[in-house]
């Protein structure tokens, strides 16, 4: 019996609707994750930042510079930061509910340019940051963060003008790889922790967090892009067997990234918290 016999046919349709739902799965999480961060920026800085409190900033221990008393400069770039990446987070997601895309696109536009704006701006102050204020791990994080800066400005400045140009289709995959861009920085704490927790199960099996940091210093906003690529590709072009696995891969990756999000949580944002 040969195995087309075996394998019960998926029709096109389908495929693309298993696909559709890992599609949602991913997103939830996302948004989930999202708001777990965005949580975090807005109790620990925005609060400590509008006050002046610059102070404040001490109580988180793992910043590499942070607040420094008497670097004015440096002080109100890392302030700034915080606060346009506030607006990042929550206008990056908002950006992707579909529902207000189709019933309030005039909000759509709006969010659209501030979340352009101010990641471009955000980046900008970052690179500042890594290069002027000296804020960087090792020399190989610092071109890592700074090609992704250049990704930032470049899919923005792509998804901008698709959108003047009214060519959705091309607007939709250039925002999107826009987003996964902009949240490198995120996908970098996501993948650190799970990688630590993977860790400490499997042991010294796994390479060393030192090894694991310089990989995914790229990592963080590459294999994401990657990841959505194939998804778009499967999308456009796959046929039921292509979406099918895709559809698997993405629920695997969702579900290591949902692992992350806990993870960042309880390890990373929550105990910041608890310190004010
Ligand atoms: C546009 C999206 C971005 C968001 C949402 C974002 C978010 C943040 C947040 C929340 C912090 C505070 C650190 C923490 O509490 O863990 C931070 C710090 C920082 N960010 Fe960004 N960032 C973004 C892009 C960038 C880029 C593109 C660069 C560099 C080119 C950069 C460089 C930095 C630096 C140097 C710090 C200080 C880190 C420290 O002192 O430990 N950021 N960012």
């Amino acid at each position: 019996m040969s195995t087309a016999a075996l394998t019960p046919a998926v029709s096109p349709r389908s495929a693309a609707a298993v696909l559709q739902g890992a599609g949602r799965l991913w997103f939830a999480a996302a948004v989930i994750g999202q708001a777990l961060f965005l949580t975090y920026i807005l109790v620990f800085y925005v609060p400590s930042t509008l006050s002046g409190d610059f102070a404040a900033w001490a109580k988180n221990t793992m910043l590499i510079t942070g607040y420094v008393a008497g670097d004015t400069a440096g002080n109100l770039a890392f302030g700034a930061h915080v606060l346009m990446a506030a607006v990042v987070t929550f206008g990056g997601t908002l950006q992707l509910v579909p529902q207000i895309r189709a019933r309030a696109p005039g909000v759509h536009r709006w969010v659209g340019r501030a979340f352009m704006t101010t990641a471009i701006a955000a980046s900008v102050v970052g690179l500042w940051m890594t290069w002027g204020r000296g804020t960087a791990e090792t020399l190989s994080s610092a071109i890592a963060i700074t090609i992704d800066a250049v990704l930032i400005f470049v899919f923005a400045a792509l998804a901008w003008r698709m959108a003047v140009k009214r060519n959705v289709a091309s607007h939709r995959r250039w925002a999107m790889r826009a987003f996964i861009v902009a949240n490198g920085v995120w996908f970098m704490r996501l993948g650190f922790v799970a990688y630590g927790m993977a860790r400490s199960v499997a042991g010294d099996v796994l390479p060393s967090m030192g090894a694991f940091f310089q990989v995914w210093n790229f990592g963080a906003y590459l294999l994401p892009l990657a990841i959505l690529e194939l998804y778009l590709l499967a999308q456009a072009r796959g046929g039921p067997s292509a979406r099918l696995a895709m559809a698997g891969g993405l629920t695997v990756a969702t579900l290591v990234m949902s692992v992350g999000i806990a993870g960042s949580w309880f390890g990373l944002f929550a105990p910041v918290l608890a310190k004010l």
